[in-house]
């Protein structure tokens, strides 16, 4: 199968780069900027595409990422993006200057036609920069393909080792004909073809997945998100009754979620499932414990000892499934990203576990995984759920889990959901929920005084859950949220909204 390679120098938008081509249909992958020449060979790629970075090609020191000139010599077709445009013209010999024509955001730019990597374009686009250094002098035997108003040099190549450089970014929606670029770069100047379809990417997790299991037994834990739903899924039609997935239910799932994973795996997908209905375990270990971090560190703890009673139930188990995404590895791969996302994840593998890994959405994005969800024959539902946090509704009862507020939270979440799934929102929106506050305040019912609960409401977007912001929802949306929950839920009288950035706030109030 014919890849991309992006050689990554930690620039904020390298991932982005991988996925753009991924969206062409050919494999991507991102590696690190000193990754030994040698694996890049065995790579055997048909292009390889150099990104932006934080840092300065004129940084001295340490800091200054660099890259084997020897890269160039391997008859692969190289682009390179902003700091890779300027790590390539400073290894031919062309200059750099630090803030003589720095240039951010959306600007005009003149491009030469007859550059093969500009094919079809118009003779003036727009795009998107994002730099303070520039190319101010091309090495010799480069040529100038793009220039705007401040920048004299905004575009080079060397068309007969296929060099190319481009100080704009064509990955980012605000340059519009970025597509067309990488287009021309990967069919026309690397020769690629378009062969990464979901369908392909089934067929070759399915292949390695037989390959690897042959006559063992594999287990699965299930949660009903959407990792684990298509990891079981496409494993099952790897190697069918050889696996079993074990759902260990902690009873703080939101409201018929428990119901819908076992008819969804053991009616739909006929699955071996192991459904393990533990929340009276967990709920009297979480008594009287009202601590954020205690209540995890119970939770987990108890979660992993659940799986491990009943995969140890399982004769012969030789094989786990993990539905560690491509994100993951790439960040906890990747040393030059500005910014690397912690993990909370419940589970983990314990280390005494003599069993190995099946990781098949390792080499996939979260975009890519609700596709082949879709082509596996899974539910809307599943493949478009929000992120749910592990330890479930235990974090969003603030203070102390009692099966009266479990049953409060579930109501109110569900008219939450609900509502803005109504108003058109759940896909738009990256979470969308209620919190129970441990606190009570006076209302009037009929001509009642109450003394009850309030429910808050929050939702947020976000791209990566790092930052995210309070959603405007539409008054009326929160309108009817507000009338339905102090109507239905029994033991609500107050409905409030939660207008708090991350940071400072978190998105859970746990
Ligand atoms: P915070 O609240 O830190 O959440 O802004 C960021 C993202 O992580 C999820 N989250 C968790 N997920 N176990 C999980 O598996 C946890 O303990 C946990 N805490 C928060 C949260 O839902 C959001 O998507």
């Amino acid at each position: 199968m014919d890849s991309v390679l992006v050689i990554d120098f930690g620039g904020q938008y390298s991932q982005l780069i991988a996925r753009r081509i991924r969206e062409l249909r050919v494999y991507s992958e991102l590696i690190p900027y000193d990754t030994d020449i040698e694996r890049i060979k065995e790579k055997k790629s048909c292009g390889l595409i150099l990104s932006g970075s934080p840092y300065s090609t004129l940084s001295e020191g340490k800091k200054a990422p660099v890259i084997d000139k020897e890269i160039f010599s391997l008859g692969i077709p190289i682009l390179g993006i902003c700091f890779g445009m300027q790590i390539t013209a400073r290894l031919f010999g062309g200059e750099i200057s630090t803030s003589q024509y720095n240039e951010y955001g959306k600007t005009k730019i003149k491009l030469n036609l007859k550059s093969a990597l500009f094919k079809d374009l118009k003779p003036v686009e727009t795009c998107w920069m994002s730099h303070k250094d520039s190319v101010v002098k091309i090495p010799q035997g480069f040529g100038i393909i793009a220039s705007t108003f401040n920048l004299p040099i905004a575009g080079m190549e060397e068309p007969g080792r296929k060099i190319y450089g481009i100080q704009f970014h064509p990955e980012v929606v605000h340059t519009p004909s970025g597509m067309d670029i990488l287009k021309n770069f990967l069919f026309d100047i690397c020769g690629c073809s378009p062969t990464w379809t979901m369908v392909s990417i089934i067929e070759k997790q399915i292949e390695e997945v037989k390959e690897k299991v042959r006559d063992g037994k594999v287990i699965c834990g299930l949660s009903g998100g959407v990792d684990s739903s298509v990891a079981a899924v496409l494993v099952n039609k790897a190697v069918g009754d050889k696996l079993t997935c074990i759902f260990v239910d902690h009873g703080l799932l939101r409201k018929g979620e428990a119901g819908k994973v076992i008819e969804t795996f053991r009616e739909n997908f006929r699955i071996n499932l192991i459904h393990i209905n533990a929340a009276e375990r967990f709920l009297s270990k979480l008594r009287g414990v009202s601590d954020p971090e205690s209540k995890r560190k119970i939770i987990g703890k108890e979660f992993i000892a659940i799986f491990e009673e009943e995969a140890s139930k399982i004769k012969d188990a030789n094989y786990l499934v993990q539905g560690t995404l491509y994100s993951d590895v790439i960040e906890s791969g990747t040393r030059d990203a500005a910014r690397i996302k912690s993990h909370h994840n419940v589970g983990g593998l314990p280390d005494d576990m003599k069993i190995k890994l099946i990781e098949p959405l390792r080499l996939l994005f979260k975009d890519e995984i609700r596709k082949i969800g879709i082509e596996l024959g899974l539910s809307d539902e599943i493949v478009w759920r929000q992120p749910f946090p592990g330890p479930g509704l235990a974090i969003r009862i603030i203070g102390e889990v009692t099966e009266e507020k479990i049953r409060i939270l579930q109501d109110a979440d569900e008219i939450v959901v609900e509502e803005i799934k109504r108003a058109g929102l759940y896909k738009k929106i990256w979470q969308s929920f209620a919190v129970l506050p441990s606190i009570k305040s006076v209302g009037v019912m009929g001509d009642e005084r109450t003394y009850e609960y309030p429910i808050i409401i929050r939702a947020v977007s976000s791209t990566d859950a790092m930052t995210a912001d309070w959603v405007r929802l539409p008054h009326k949306v929160l309108e009817r949220m507000s009338t339905r929950i102090v109507n239905e839920v029994e033991g609500v009288n107050r409905v409030v909204y939660d207008i708090s950035s991350k940071p400072p706030s978190t998105i859970e109030w746990e």
